[in-house]
This record gives structure tokens, C-alpha cells and sequence, in this order.
């Protein structure tokens, strides 16, 4: 199978093509524009004949159609994945992830490929009523311009395989941890302990409850689903059968890092606008499949500080 990752050069993307590409039969090209992604991290791909690099835009049209020609599969990972500064630039939003996911559907279509496995977020739930929340919880109200930008791509790739029989595959992940995190709390946290041990303020009130999957887990159970799940439009929730406080999270890392920081707070439920106090998802569903998380959320944490740690480059790589 020759797959095509965009985004491939970011955190999730990377760890799929370096999964894919340990499968011999298997050929990867990622397509990836590097705003937030590292060359770095395809470090070990580059070295493979099975592997391909191009440099393209989501939004360049042609350069997308042109580089899709001969894959069987795609995985549509790039995106502004940023969910908090959503009301800063709410256009960013609407063209890196909804206007680009249209030019990869199209680009797929012009290339006659089918096949798509999505990047969506738990946030499309909004605040939701129903937790842990699964895959038909009643919804949508949504609370940030990134979830909502999400839920209109789903849109899309759901109309595309009824009227031009796509199959398609739309993964609503909770918060993902582990090698080649370059955002999030835990790097935020991480940033900030390294500049100053003795102090970390934190944005709410650090009773967030929060689930996450650690990113070896979360390729597994791509694959899992796209391997065994068959119907036209496949949803699915990734995540992990528990969740933690923002609180527990800062405990671990200052553990591990071996500092004993003093902990001050923004105060109020929400970290930022739009950010949900609390995200628990329901994973019978993927769970069903025959797959389950091997990494507990502290082990996702450890493993990503850890991670951070042994490569302090990407502190200075990314803001
Ligand atoms: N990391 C998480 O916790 C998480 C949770 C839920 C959903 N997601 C989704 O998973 C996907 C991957 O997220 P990530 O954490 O790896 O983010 P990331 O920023 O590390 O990766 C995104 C990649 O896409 C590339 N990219 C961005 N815009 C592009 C464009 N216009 N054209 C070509 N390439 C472009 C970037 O350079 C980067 O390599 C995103 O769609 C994100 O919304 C991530």
C-alpha cells in the first residue's frame, strides 16, 4: 500500500509514517508545508528508499493533486492544531483545516483514491452532556472555532463517501502524548519549569479533568480500525479508559523533572475560551476492534517529559 500523510512531518503524522514504513510492503509519502512540523522527526524515514518527502501547501491545489498521483491511501493529519488561539485569528481556523480538507478531498478525487483516515478532535463535543461521551452523543454546541472547523470537515468527508463513494474514516481524538510533542500542556509546563523550577502558573483552576492517549497507542488504534472497520463513514473516539486532573498532570512532570515549583492559578473552570473542564471519552467502540491502550496517562506524561528532556531543541523550535 503506498500511503500519503499530509502533516506528515508533525508529531502524529511523523509516528505514522515511521509506523507504516515498519511494515516492508508498505510505501510512504508525507506532504507537509513545515510551519509547524520538523524535519527532524522524519529523520529516520529519510533514510528509507520506501519513503518520499515533498514540501507542498494544503492550500496549493495543484501541487496537492500532483503529489497524491499513485497512492492508495491518505491520512489528512496537517492542521492548524492549536485549539487556543482560535479567537485571535478565526480565519486560520477555516482555511488551514476546513478550506484544506476540501482541497485533499478533491485532490483525491482528481487521483481516484477512496480511502481516508481523518484527524478529528474530542473537541467537537463541546460540552458535553453525556461522559464518558461516545461516538452518538448528542451534540452539536460547539465552543471553539477549531472544533468547529473539525466538525465541518467531518461534514465533508461523510458527503464525499455518499456522493462519490469514499470510505472514510474520522478518528475524534482526546489529547495525544508522547515522542515529538511539540504542544500542549505538558509542553507548556515543561517550557516554563525549565526557565523557572521554582514557580508555575497555571491557566484555570487546575481542576480540569482531562484524558489523553499516548501517541504509540493511538497509531495502533488507527490501524486497527482501518484494517477492520468497514462501513462507509467510520467514527471512532482514541483515547484512554481514564482521565486526570490538570493538577495530577503538573504533580507527575514536577516529579519526574525533580523540582518542587510553587503552583499559582489563573482561577475560573476554563483554561482558555473554549476550552472544555471536562473531556472523557468513550472508547467501547474502538475497544471492540480487539484494541486497547497499553500506556496508562501517567505513563503517557512521564514518557513525553522524558521525551522533552533528551531533546530541549524543540523548546526553542516551537513557540
Ligand atoms: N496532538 C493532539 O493532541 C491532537 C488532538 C486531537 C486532534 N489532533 C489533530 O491531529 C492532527 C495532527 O496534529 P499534531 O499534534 O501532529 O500537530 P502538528 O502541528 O505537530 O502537525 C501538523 C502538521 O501539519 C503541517 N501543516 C500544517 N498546515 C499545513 C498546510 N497548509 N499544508 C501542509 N502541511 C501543513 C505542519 O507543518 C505539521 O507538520 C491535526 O489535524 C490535529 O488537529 C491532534
Amino acid at each position: 500500500m503506498k500511503y500519503f500523510i499530509t502533516g506528515g512531518a508533525g508529531f502524529i503524522g511523523s509516528n505514522m509514517a515511521d509506523r507504516l514504513l515498519s511494515e516492508l510492503e508498505n510505501e510512504v509519502v508525507v506532504y507537509d508545508n513545515f510551519s509547524t512540523g520538523r524535519r527532524e522527526f522524519l529523520e529516520d524515514a529519510l533514510k528509507n528508499e520506501r519513503f518520499t518527502l515533498i514540501e507542498g501547501d494544503n492550500l496549493d491545489e495543484e501541487k496537492l493533486k500532483e503529489s497524491m498521483k499513485g497512492c492508495d491511501f491518505v491520512f489528512h493529519f496537517a492542521a492548524n492544531a492549536d485549539v487556543r488561539m482560535g479567537t485571535e485569528h478565526p480565519e486560520k481556523d477555516l482555511k488551514q483545516n476546513t478550506i484544506a480538507t476540501f482541497n485533499v478531498l478533491e485532490a483525491m478525487r482528481a487521483n481516484n483514491i477512496k480511502r481516508i483516515g481523518f484527524s478529528s478532535t474530542g473537541s467537537v463535543y463541546g460540552e458535553a452532556t453525556v461522559i464518558p461521551t461516545p461516538e452518538d452523543a448528542p451534540f452539536p454546541i460547539q465552543t471553539s472555532l477549531y472544533g468547529a472547523s473539525k466538525l465541518a470537515c467531518e461534514g465533508l468527508l461523510a458527503a464525499y463517501a455518499e456522493g462519490f463513494d469514499f470510505q472514510v474514516y474520522i478518528f475524534r481524538f482526546v489529547s495525544i502524548l508522547g515522542e515529538r510533542y511539540t504542544h500542549g500542556h505538558v509542553f507548556d509546563f515543561c517550557k516554563k519549569l525549565k526557565d523557572d523550577p521554582t514557580q508555575l502558573y497555571i491557566l484555570g483552576n487546575g481542576k480540569q479533568r482531562k484524558s489523553y492517549l499516548y501517541v504509540k497507542d493511538c497509531m495502533e488504534a488507527i490501524l486497527t480500525v482501518i484494517r477492520n472497520a468497514d462501513e462507509k463513514v467510520n467514527i471512532y473516539n482514541l483515547g484512554t479508559d481514564e482521565y486526570c486532573e490538570v493538577n495530577d498532570s503538573v504533580g507527575w512532570i514536577s516529579k519526574r523533572l525533580g523540582v518542587d515549583p510553587k503552583l499559582s492559578y489563573a482561577g475560573g473552570e476554563r483554561g482558555w475560551i473554549g476550552d472544555n473542564p471536562f473531556i472523557y471519552l468513550d472508547t467501547k467502540k474502538v475497544r471492540s476492534l480487539g484494541w486497547k491502550p497499553k500506556a496508562t496517562i501517567e505513563e503517557g506524561v512521564v514518557k513525553t517529559v522524558e521525551y522533552l528532556m533528551s531533546n530541549p531543541w524543540v523548546f526553542e523550535a516551537r513557540n
